[in-house]
């Protein structure tokens, strides 16, 4: 199974993909970023994985940047967009041209929380429970069929820090092997 791996910025998970794909049924044929800074950059080059680097803010809509990534996914033959802490919303038209291959990993326990800063409303609701969903992702933000969920409970002492280092910490654990094992 040959996969494409989106990512915005630290690249934990795009990291644990390429670590592991000796070990899992996945092939890493390429990478993509929209945020030239991005440090994922340098783990994809680490790997002698190809990274296109798209910037987003060279355009001013969001259909002609999406329109470049579908020139540059037309040249590249995959079986699955993987999205690991990609940040940015694809327009309807890319959803619809790769529809039922585009995975996401999401930093809560969905439906709870699609968007943005969910650790800090996790935090905010009190609560008892916090975690990540891996899902197929359909036009509707965060909204797509559930692959896998994980949760683990909040403790008295966690902050947004340590939510989000045990969230990735999970992501990390369970993205690659996800891929490798529910898809074909
Ligand atoms: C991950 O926690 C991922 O779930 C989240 O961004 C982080 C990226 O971490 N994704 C989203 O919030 C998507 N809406 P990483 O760059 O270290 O892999």
């Amino acid at each position: 199974m040959k996969i494409v791996v989106f990512f915005s910025g630290t690249g934990t998970n795009l990291r644990s993909f390429l670590e592991q794909e000796d070990d899992l049924s996945y092939e890493v044929v390429s990478t993509f970023t929209n945020n030239p800074k991005a440090n994922g950059i340098q783990i994809a080059t680490e790997f002698n994985k190809p990274c296109k680097i798209i910037d987003h803010q060279d355009y001013l809509e969001r259909e002609t940047f999406d329109q470049e990534i579908y020139k540059y996914l037309e040249g590249i033959d995959f079986d699955y967009i993987v999205l690991a802490g990609y940040m940015r919303i694809l327009s309807s038209f890319l959803v619809d041209a790769y529809e039922g291959q585009i995975i996401n990993i999401h930093p809560s326990l969905l439906p709870k929380y699609p968007g943005l800063d969910t650790h800090k409303r996790a935090l905010a609701a009190h609560d008892t429970h916090h975690g990540t969903t891996i899902h197929f992702v359909i036009n509707e933000l965060d909204a797509g069929p559930i692959i896998r969920q994980e949760s683990f409970p909040i403790e008295p002492n966690d902050n947004l820090e340590s939510l989000i280092n045990k969230v990735k910490e999970i992501e990390n654990d369970i993205y690659p092997k996800t891929v490798s094992e529910y898809l074909t």
